[in-house]
């Protein structure tokens, strides 16, 4: 092949690619196989070996991070990124709403927003490619952090030829809560210090001044605004401007919507309130934005903040109070948790009781003593965390946490399960202690519960309380045994009505539609979560075939290793 044939087939290559990357990180709608991606890739990167004059620092191969940058240079931003006002109330939003509508002289339309937690980000694209990107910073000068960005794969890295020639697009870079549980759970493994939450991580992720690193860390971007754009006449609402910038290739929140009333602006608030928590990522209140950028150019800004939008946010997650005692709970895989008993405290309108805490190590290195006063965060999870000691309010009296003499009985001469008061151990380079008895009462409960949980069967009634019941009575010994209840044993249980038997036995009935990656998921195989059941289910289809998979085939899908 020579110069000029290569030159043709990498073109080739570059532009199925980016769009085979624009249909999956921002559509979610892949079109071709992840086998045929990486075989297009490797293509590419042989090519681009041999011929490295035709190598571009925007070609796709160059999202795996390019070498150590020294430092980061600054960027000026053509205009400043501002930050937002805060609302905390339904009154609050009203009268920015009564304000606003004063100075504009006319009633407007509104756009509502996620305000997603992660770090803003300034993308400058030249000619169709992704120039530069930066930090917000103070908001006039940035860190110059592209080749960190370009490790993002729902980064356009290249636009369609009729985009606008010389554009600033904005948006919030953020880590995924399943990517940020990963990561930490990674650095747990290799005892490096756990990120307090997704922002931080993500920050840390994204001003990595080792871009191989970045590009290992599961970010993703929303854009939500332009900055600026030349050359093109550009629509006249933000609305419309959105729809815009994702049909040239940007990803944009699918549950923005846009609103007449105030009052419809007030229930977008609150009906993700409500369910925020069920998105893979943190926010931490919602936007209202003028949509007419006249209204917008109007009002102006004051200070640093614009009149025309307002961040309505949600109530604080964060909490102070007392660690009065570190138990121990056996979870579904034997492992044995160490869990923060509080003094109650309201966080965020619920009040809160108890914590999760990693393992003895985080303990450790949190340097968490029982008696501290700590600082404990409701960090989009339902069970919230400890996040730090409060030092400075130290008597003296406060006792370190030591797992193996939490757990040391002295009947037995050893440590026990407390629960079945078998053996436990810590498998050489695992932070976490386990019970060695599969059949530990507490085990098998946590399994029942985890099979009927809503990712799972969805067996709604067998929570906690109900799947000890069954197992105490007798009734069910594994999760199988669901499936041959009645309605006269269940009716022997406490508190179990005749209605309740129904609607259990129901709820039991209709767990059988159930699609298959929810019944892998459920079995509580350890690393199979929700993703790679599903990944197990598209690739094998039936439970039979599944079952029948060789190891070979099974280190074949992504994720998968020995
Ligand atoms: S609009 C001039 N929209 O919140 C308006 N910002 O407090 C400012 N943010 O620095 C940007 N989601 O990092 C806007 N849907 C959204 C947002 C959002 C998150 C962040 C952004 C900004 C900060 C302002």
């Amino acid at each position: 092949m020579d110069i000029n044939e290569a030159a043709k087939r990498i073109e080739e290559i570059r532009a199925k690619l980016n769009d085979a990357n624009y249909r999956y990180y921002v559509l979610d709608a892949p079109t071709i196989t992840d086998s045929d991606y990486d075989r297009l890739m490797q293509e590419l990167k042989k090519l681009e070996d041999q011929f490295p004059s035709l190598l571009t620092s925007n070609s796709p191969t160059q999202r795996v991070g390019a070498t150590p940058a020294a430092a980061f240079g600054v960027i000026e931003h053509r205009y400043p990124l501002l930050s937002l006002g805060n609302a905390f109330t339904d009154e609050d939003l009203l009268a920015w709403y009564k304000r606003t509508l004063k100075l504009a002289g006319r009633p407007f339309d509104m756009v509502c927003e996620h305000k997603i937690d992660g770090l803003a980000v300034a993308l400058v694209y030249i000619d169709g490619k992704l120039d530069t990107g930066a930090t917000r910073g103070d908001g006039l000068r940035g860190e110059n952090i592209t080749q960190n960005l370009r490790t993002i794969r729902s980064i356009p890295l290249e636009l369609p030829k009729d985009a606008p020639p010389r554009m600033e697009v904005r948006g919030e870079v953020y880590l995924t809560k399943s990517g940020f549980h990963k990561l930490n759970e990674e650095r747990s493994r290799q005892e490096l210090s756990l990120f307090a939450n997704p922002r931080n991580a993500a920050a840390g992720s994204v001003r990595q001044l080792d871009a191989r690193i970045t590009a290992t860390r599961p970010l993703d971007i929303y854009v939500y605004s332009l900055g600026w754009s030349e050359g093109k006449t550009m629509p006249s609402t933000h609305w419309d401007t959105m729809q815009y910038l994702k049909s040239i290739g940007f990803r944009t929140n699918p549950h923005s919507r846009r609103v007449e009333t105030i009052e419809e602006a007030r229930a977008y608030y609150h009906e993700w309130l409500e369910k925020i928590e069920t998105m893979n990522y943190e926010a931490d209140g919602v936007v209202v934005k003028c949509n007419p950028f006249d209204i917008q150019v109007q009002l102006g800004d004051i200070g640093r903040e614009p009149r025309w939008a307002i961040a309505y946010k949600f109530p604080a997650i964060q909490a102070i109070t007392r660690l009065l005692d570190i138990t121990i709970s056996v979870g579904r895989t034997g492992t044995l948790n160490p869990v923060a008993v509080l003094e109650p405290v309201a966080v965020g309108g619920v009040t809160v009781k108890q914590a999760a805490m990693h393992n003895e190590d985080d303990i450790r290195r949190k340097d968490i003593r029982i008696g501290d006063y700590v600082l404990i965060q409701r960090a989009g999870e339902v069970i919230p965390e400890i996040i730090a000691p409060i030092v400075e309010r130290r008597k003296g009296n406060e006792k370190p946490f030591d797992m193996a003499e939490k757990v040391y009985d002295p009947s037995l001469g050893r440590p026990a399960c407390p629960v079945c008061k078998s053996e436990v151990f810590r498998p050489e380079g695992e932070v976490m202690y386990y019970c060695s008895n599969a059949a530990c009462k507490a085990q098998v409960r946590g399994r029942i519960e985890h099979f009927c949980s809503r990712g799972a069967m969805d067996i709604r009634g067998v929570g906690e309380m109900q799947s000890a019941a069954l197992l105490d009575r007798g009734l069910i010994q594994d999760a199988a045994d669901l499936y041959y209840l009645t309605r006269e044993s269940l009716m022997t249980l406490d508190r179990m009505g005749e209605k309740s038997a129904t609607n259990l036995i129901n709820a039991i009935n209709n767990s059988k539609e159930r699609p298959l990656s929810s019944l892998i998921y459920a079995l509580g195989i350890r690393h199979i979560g929700g993703e790679n059941a599903r990944l197990l289910t598209a690739k094998f289809k039936s439970m039979d075939s599944l079952s029948k998979a060789t190891k070979e085939e099974l280190m074949t899908m992504e994720g998968i290793g020995p």
